[in-house]
């Protein structure tokens, strides 16, 4: 009876360490998905205080769903959020990133990645809503695959030269500067509502216009300091001017008049206009009176706005 009991007691032990060691896919996040984690910590060095800290092979650190920054869904236990801007990073994004298949939400915004590609595979992320690379010392070409980021809503690349204030601890982050020469993949983001893509170098891409102007539910497009060349409008682009922007910034770029055939008219929506530092010259349309819901509305003048914050 003693050694029945006995074993009783062995086996149970047995059992509650297999459960403890095995893991549970409805408790925390997989193996597979805390093994990218860690990857990417390796990758990322940390400027003098630890941010990633929480992230950690002990058993007490064993959910990577309790991280600092990341988050998991609470019906698939899948991590969907990585919020990690403004750690004081810098470093190399590690390609194991794309096996967190389910993220939802990517912010590496203000952390410093000398001048390196935005990698291609963020691109494999598909079911990426939010994205914000603004502030990380990006550099070279954007790379198209973005245009596979269809469920996107929220993309912000701006100011990649920039350094806001938190970073005046940070070298001069002034290295290669991104740019892109088409934006031939950008209209694959048909759920786009929000686009910033202040101070990358668009000098080359006369087909700007086009591409954002066929984003069917675009509010927010921040094109500042883009060195935009004067737009080609084509009977295109003024049949099926998005009607839904709400917010237009194309502050300081080589814009000519031309740019008010695209915005008068159609675009009723707009709450917001700035047009300051371009190159506007003649009179300004009198079916500006048509835009209705304009509030705010700059054509010339100083706007004390640069991506130094
Ligand atoms: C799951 O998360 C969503 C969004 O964060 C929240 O609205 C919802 O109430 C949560 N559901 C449960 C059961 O906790
Ligand atoms: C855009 O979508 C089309 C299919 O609709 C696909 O063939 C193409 O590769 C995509 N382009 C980019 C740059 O992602
Ligand atoms: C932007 O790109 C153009 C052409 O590729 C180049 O001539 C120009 O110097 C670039 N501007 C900046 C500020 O890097
Ligand atoms: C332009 O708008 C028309 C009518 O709203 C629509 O049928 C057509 O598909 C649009 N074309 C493009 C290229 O978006
Ligand atoms: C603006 O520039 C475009 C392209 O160079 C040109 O076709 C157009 O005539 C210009 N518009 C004005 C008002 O100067
Ligand atoms: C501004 O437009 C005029 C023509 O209207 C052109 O000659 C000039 O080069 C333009 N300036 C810039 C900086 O693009």
């Amino acid at each position: 009876m003693v050694g029945v009991r006995c074993c009783f007691k062995l086996l149970y032990a047995i059992v509650v360490l297999i459960l403890l060691h095995m893991n549970n896919p409805c408790i925390g996040c997989s193996e597979r998905e805390r093994q990218a984690l860690l990857a990417l910590k390796q990758g990322l060095v940390p400027d003098y205080s630890d941010h990633l800290l929480s992230w950690g092979e002990k058993a007490q650190n064993k959910d990577c769903c309790e991280w600092d920054g990341v988050h998991c869904s609470n019906q698939t236990g899948h991590v969907v959020t990585l919020d990690l801007g403004y750690r004081h990073l810098r470093g190399k994004i590690s390609p194991k990133l794309i096996e967190l298949q389910h993220l939802e939400y990517l912010d590496l915004s203000g952390n410093n990645f000398k001048g390196s590609q935005i990698p291609a595979f963020i691109g494999s992320l598909s079911n990426l809503r939010y994205l914000d690379l603004s502030y990380a010392n990006f550099g070279g070409l954007i790379p198209y695959q973005l245009g596979n980021l269809r469920n996107l809503h929220h993309l912000d690349l701006s100011c990649q030269s920039g350094f806001p204030i938190v970073h005046l601890d940070f070298p001069l982050m002034h290295s290669g500067s991104i740019y892109a020469k088409n934006l031939y993949w950008l209209p694959n983001l048909s759920r786009l509502k929000y686009l910033d893509i202040t101070s990358v170098n668009l000098s080359d891409v006369v087909g700007w216009l086009e591409a954002v102007n066929i984003l069917p539910k675009l509010t927010d497009l921040r094109l500042l300091m883009c060195n935009l060349p004067p737009p080609v409008i084509s009977s295109v682009s003024l049949l099926n001017s998005s009607k839904s922007l709400v917010h237009v910034d194309l502050y300081n770029n080589r814009l000519n008049s031309s740019i008010f055939q695209f915005l008068l008219g159609t675009h009723t929506n707009l709450v917001y206009l700035e047009l300051s530092e371009n190159n506007l010259s003649g009179r300004i349309p009198e079916s500006i009176g048509q835009m209705s819901n304009l509030e705010y509305i700059v054509l010339i003048g100083f706007l004390p706005f640069n991506c130094v914050r």
